[in-house]
């Protein structure tokens, strides 16, 4: 065994471990191997540390130089371990983080997406329609009694929409008092002046039940919306101006609109309004029936007994109404020929309305 107080054979032996340290300390895979190598290299049993215990053995006067050379090597070797240290950490870490990695971006139950329903939507079109003529919108009760849905409404007893084969009664009361699933949107009419005072600018949106055989083109529930405006001076040109906008909001400019005589008994005189068929722009077609005209709505001046009804005053206010169907216009617009297409939740059907 070299003699390491001979300070020859010591420089020797410490220049052979500093040349030899690089590559074996790069050569360390990883933090145990490293570990190891470091205990061989600088440990209990390490040449140096051999050397380190014969320092007392030399000159005195060489000691300190001896002393030095000797921290200057281990110096050397454990900077190497510890910046290979460093690598082997990092590196353990990058493996860690490669190991663990999960995707959240994964999407391997992708949902399939819903959509608003065409009745939905053009619900919402006509509503946004007369908001933007500053009317407001309103909904009431599904479930009325006859006193709205037909006598406030200047509706006489023996009219024949009161009769069982036309409106769906509930057993819960009887006489003026009967509760009934409202037959049209017009009570609400009744209701919203009720309980405001004019002037009155509304539209109500809703479900109405008749007792009607679900076919091509009847359904016992459907949805109507109804509109309203009561104030000073409303007049027939004010009604009509008000429709003309909407049929040319909701079907595109340049529809004409026609307004034929007809009866309903809340309004005096009534009318059922005509839009020109945006589809062949009057020179008729398969979606007006050869006509040149859609019929849209009933409309008509409110009849002075509403207004008295609800306890307005009609020397003072006159005021107009109107109610569409909204499975009409979306049918009519969109050509779905059946009504029962929009109920059946197809969604073949569904998702050409997106
Ligand atoms: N309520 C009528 C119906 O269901 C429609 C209607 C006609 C509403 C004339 C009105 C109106 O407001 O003025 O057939």
């Amino acid at each position: 065994m070299t003699n390491l107080t001979d300070s020859m054979d010591l420089e020797h032996t410490l220049e052979e471990l500093e040349r030899a340290a690089p590559a074996r300390v790069a050569g360390a895979v990883d933090l145990d191997s490293l570990s190891n190598l470091e205990a061989e290299l600088t440990g209990k049993r390490s040449p140096i540390a051999e050397a380190r215990r014969g320092i007392g053995k030399a000159d005195p006067e060489q000691r300190k130089v001896i002393g030095v050379r000797i921290k200057e090597a281990a110096d050397r070797i454990q900077a190497l371990v510890d910046g290979r240290r460093i690598e082997l950490e990092h590196a353990a870490e990058a493996q860690l983080l490669v190991d663990d990695h999960v995707d959240m971006t994964l999407d391997r139950y992708r949902l399939p997406s819903g959509s608003q329903h065409l009745l939905t939507t053009t619900m919402q079109e006509v509503s946004d329609i007369f908001l933007g003529l500053g009317y407001r919108i309103a909904d009431g009760p599904e479930i009325e009694t006859t006193w709205y849905n037909f006598d406030a409404l200047n509706t006489p007893p023996e009219h024949p929409s009161r009769s069982e084969s036309d409106t769906f009664y509930i057993d819960w009361a009887e006489g003026p008092n009967d509760v009934l699933l409202r037959a049209h949107t017009s009570p609400m009419q009744v209701r919203y002046m009720e309980s405001h005072e004019p002037p009155v600018y509304v539209v109500v949106p809703g479900r109405v039940f008749r007792s009607d055989t679900f076919d091509a083109t009847h359904s016992p529930v459907f949805h109507q919306i109804e509109g309203l405006a009561v104030d000073e001076n409303l007049s027939f040109t004010d009604l009509k101006g008000t429709l003309a906008h909407f049929a040319r909001e909701f079907f595109g400019p340049g529809r004409e609109v026609r307004l034929l005589p007809h009866f309903f008994p809340f309004t005096e005189p009534s009318a059922e309004m005509f839009v020109s068929c945006f589809a062949c722009d009057g020179s008729g077609c398969r979606v007006c029936s050869s006509t040149g005209w859609i019929e849209l709505m009933g409309c008509g001046m409110v009849d002075p007994n509403v207004l008295t009804a609800v306890g307005y005053d009609p020397d003072a206010v006159s005021g107009f109404a109107f109610g569409m169907g909204v499975e009409r216009l979306a049918q009519v617009r969109h050509g779905v020929t059946d009504i029962r297409h929009l109920y059946e939740n197809d969604v073949r059907t569904l998702r050409q309305f997106r």
